[in-house]
This record gives structure tokens, C-alpha cells and sequence, in this order.
């Protein structure tokens, strides 16, 4: 039992998606989290930007007594989790391994679709992940960059015609393979979910890497005897980089409840 609070961190709200999957696996776990909201996107920023900012997110985390951290990012899963976790004494998990883990499970035509961050395609981790898991699968990848800013300012709805024409242009292609999964490798794209399902058919898997990597910390923590204990209340502390004007408003639309949160600014240009 280890009653120490989990955190998570993203580039901005996207990861909020990760600790709605947390709370309702966990509802004893206290979580902070920090969202680089001076600094979204990532996904379209280089390596050593990348390195450096997800050391920063560390640093600062670091500075509450934490059993173990979550990348809730999909960039920095695939760009800086091997960097960050060889400099780290507590566990660090991203979402890259989980997420290939469920797609090799679902799919059954070995064809799989992956959506992500400009950044997380150019690494190949997810398509290397499959393929070593099943080397007889193909990965059918497209960067969509224009996604994190549409979600961020609110434009993820059914029916909003600018989302559904950005959707159907960046996975026509994967459509026409056809795919019969599709890892949604971004922890905002959970938020596209009913769109995407609209526009691939109920036949195509999506794979949700955040849900996915939540359900492997409880896993680990289970097996490692680290769960909170039942006399722990759980709860979420959330840091940011920019104004926490508007905040709980956005925050209640990611995490899908209404929350009035405990939410402060800090500078992460000090860490
Ligand atoms: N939500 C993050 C990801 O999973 C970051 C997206 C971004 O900031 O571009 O990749």
C-alpha cells in the first residue's frame, strides 16, 4: 500500500483525458497534475525541445513526493520517456507500449491505423512497438497536426463542420486500406472519438493510448502492492504554465463532469 500521490503531465488539456481513465480505475489515488499550457503544442516542436521541456515537467513534479509518473503525451512518449525514465528513481510510464499491446490484440486483418503528433510519427516508436510484438502487421501512420489546436480551443463536437472536414481528410487514405483498428496515439484525440467512430464505422477498433495506459499503472501498481489504501480519498491538484482563467470551465469538458478544481500557475521555465 502507498498512499503517495500519481503525476501526470501533457503539453496542455489533452492528458486530462488520461486522468478521467485514472480517476474512474482508482478513485482512492490523489493525482497532481501539470499541463505546459504556456507551451502547447509539442507536437510539432524538435527532439531536443522536446527532452528538454519533458525534463522540466519531471523537475517540477519531482518536487511533490510522488510513487510514480505518468506521460499522459504521446510526444513525449515517443520522443523523451527512454530519457527521462533512465534519469528517474520513481517509475515513469507512457502510453506507446500499452497502446501497440491493445492494437496487436484487436486486430484481426493485421492492417493498423495510427494517428498522432507530427513529433510521435517521426520517431516510428509505435509502428516499431507492433511490429516486434507481431512482425506481420502493417502500420498505416498520419501525422494530424492540425487536431491539438482545434480540440484545445473547443472545436471537437459532432456536427462542427470544421473538425469534421479536418477528420475526414487526414484518415481518408487509412479508410480505403482498409484499417480495422486505429490507435489514436495522441492523448487529445480521445476527445474525437465520436467523430472518428462516425467517420471510420463501427467496424474499425479505436484504440485510446491514454485508457490504455491507464489501465497498465493500475496493473503495475497492483502487482507492486502500491494502490492507495481505503482510508485514502482521492482527488486531483492541477497545475499550469499559463493563466488558470477559463480552467475549470475547459478542464470540466475534458474530463467529462463538472469540477470546480484546485488549480494554481507556476513558472516552468525555473525547473
Ligand atoms: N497530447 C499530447 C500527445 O499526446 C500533445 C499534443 C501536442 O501538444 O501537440 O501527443
Amino acid at each position: 500500500m502507498d498512499n503517495r500521490p500519481i503525476g501526470v503531465f501533457d503539453s496542455g488539456l489533452g492528458g486530462l483525458t488520461t486522468v478521467k481513465k485514472l480517476e474512474a480505475l482508482m478513485p482512492r489515488e490523489q493525482i497532481i497534475y501539470f499541463g505546459d499550457t504556456a507551451r502547447v503544442p509539442y507536437g510539432g516542436r524538435s527532439r531536443e525541445t522536446l527532452i528538454k521541456y519533458a525534463r522540466q515537467d519531471v523537475a517540477f513534479l519531482k518536487t511533490f513526493d510522488l510513487k510514480a509518473i505518468v506521460v499522459a503525451c504521446g510526444t513525449l512518449s515517443t520522443t523523451a520517456l527512454n530519457v527521462i525514465a533512465a534519469e528517474s528513481e520513481i517509475p515513469i510510464f507512457g502510453v506507446v507500449t500499452p497502446a501497440s499491446r491493445a492494437a496487436v490484440a484487436a486486430t484481426r486483418n493485421h492492417r493498423v491505423g495510427l494517428i498522432a503528433t507530427a513529433a510521435s510519427i517521426r520517431t516510428g516508436a509505435y509502428e516499431r512497438q507492433m511490429t516486434t510484438q507481431d512482425p506481420g502487421i502493417r502500420v498505416f501512420s498520419r501525422a494530424c497536426p492540425l487536431f491539438v489546436p482545434l480540440v484545445e480551443n473547443g472545436r471537437f463536437r459532432p456536427g462542427d463542420v470544421v473538425i469534421e472536414t479536418v477528420v475526414a481528410e487526414y484518415l481518408e487514405a487509412m479508410k480505403q486500406v482498409p484499417v480495422d483498428t486505429l490507435v489514436l496515439g495522441c492523448t487529445h484525440y480521445p476527445l474525437l472519438m465520436e467523430i472518428i467512430g462516425n467517420y471510420m464505422g463501427e467496424d474499425v477498433t479505436l484504440i485510446d493510448s491514454g485508457a490504455e495506459c491507464a489501465r497498465s499503472v493500475v496493473k503495475w501498481l497492483g502487482v507492486h502492492d502500491q494502490l492507495a489504501g481505503p482510508e485514502q480519498t482521492g482527488g486531483c491538484q492541477f497545475y499550469v504554465s499559463d493563466s488558470i482563467e477559463g480552467f475549470a470551465q475547459q478542464a470540466s469538458i475534458f474530463l467529462e463532469q463538472e469540477v470546480s478544481p484546485e488549480v494554481y500557475q507556476i513558472d516552468i521555465g525555473v525547473y
